[in-house]
């Protein structure tokens, strides 16, 4: 039953599997969650870690899976996750365990995080104002995701990537910052287009703004700003130069500049839903369907579920990210 190898098409082209741990968070990010969002998934429902793991391995028999992300909600407020990380270092073929963290709890799991195999953290960072910081994750301390970031440098959890979400109101102060930052101390960022989730849609409607707008400013400043050829996935990578630094970063334009064509990743929420993308609320239940039936007609399943999927007629997504990681 799992010594079968599957070759079903849609599943051979994925390459990356995202994992969300947990819908909860320490943190209300506002473009994440509406401030008093309660978390939509009771305990109960939560897939074990162990089950997590389970259907990780399965999917990696079968997929070309290189790299496993763990995502939230916050993953690291889910108890035991050093413990699915050492469990996914673990697999056959290796992919590569990374996660995605608002950073504040990094400080206390940086270093058993390393040991059990986690690889390199992207750490959410939208400003390196206290203020402003406080104000987009509603209430959050910018100094505990500094100190989040630096445990991530201390214990080798490199290359520390920023994601910032880009908002209009603030952007020609907080990206400037971020450059300097991130080329002082080493780390790459990643500048995200804000997509518009259910929860504030007149602030993401009226806080959007587009990636080019800011690479044409940050040129007319005196950046130089090359863009490299094989960019992958979903970012467009580049390296921005000026003022003495060199920052690597990657533009994720999911508004002006869809990349659904290459999608390559598939995720799962913490219910053991896998999704075959952001924006569509179809899923599949994997972890029911491994339960219930055999691997094979799970996997068959799935890759049916795969090959229907569409790119989305807009990047609107009904409910909070924090629901299936962002
Ligand atoms: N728009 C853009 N990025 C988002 N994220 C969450 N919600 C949104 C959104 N509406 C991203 C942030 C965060 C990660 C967990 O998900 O970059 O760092
Ligand atoms: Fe939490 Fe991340 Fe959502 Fe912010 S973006 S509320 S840190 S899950």
């Amino acid at each position: 039953m799992g010594q079968m190898i599957l070759q079903p098409r849609a599943l051979q082209s994925i390459r990356k599997l995202r994992l969300s741990v947990t819908d909860r968070c320490n943190l209300r990010c506002r473009y994440c969650m509406a401030a008093d969002r309660p978390p939509t998934l009771d305990r109960s429902e939560l897939l074990s870690l162990e089950e997590m793991a389970h259907i990780a391995r399965v999917l990696c028999r079968h997929l070309p899976i290189q790299s496993i992300k763990l995502t939230g909600g916050e993953p690291l407020v889910r108890h035991g996750l050093s413990d699915l990380v050492a469990e996914l270092a673990a697999i056959p073929g290796s992919p590569e365990i990374s996660m995605t963290t608002n950073g504040t709890l990094l400080r206390r799991f940086a270093a058993d995080l390393k040991r059990n195999g986690l690889t390199r953290v992207n750490v959410s960072l939208d400003s390196l104002d206290a203020m402003r910081f406080a104000d987009v994750t509603r209430g959050g301390n910018l100094a505990a995701t500094l100190d989040g970031i630096n445990a991530a440098l201390e214990n080798e959890l490199r290359p520390v990537k920023l994601n910032a979400v880009l908002r209009r109101s603030s952007w020609q102060q907080d990206v400037p910052q971020l450059l300097l930052f991130a080329g002082a101390l080493g780390l790459e960022i990643r500048f995200i287009e804000l997509m518009r989730t259910g929860t504030e849609r007149v602030w993401c409607d009226s806080e959007f703004v587009s990636a080019a707008e800011i690479q044409t400013w940050l040129t007319r400043q005196g950046a130089r700003i090359s863009l490299e050829t094989h960019s992958t996935g979903s970012a467009c990578l580049s390296s921005v130069h000026g003022e003495g630094i060199s920052v690597r970063v990657g533009w994720i334009t999911p508004r002006s500049h869809p990349f659904c064509a290459s999608c390559d990743r598939i995720r799962m929420n913490a219910r053991g839903h896998i999704f075959r993308c952001l924006m569509d609320g179809e899923r599949i239940p994997i972890a029911e369907l491994i339960r219930t039936t055999d691997e094979t007609s799970a996997l068959i399943a799935t890759d049916q579920y795969l090959s229907s999927k569409k790119s989305p007629a807009a990047m609107v997504r009904a409910d909070s990210m924090a629901s299936i990681g962002g």
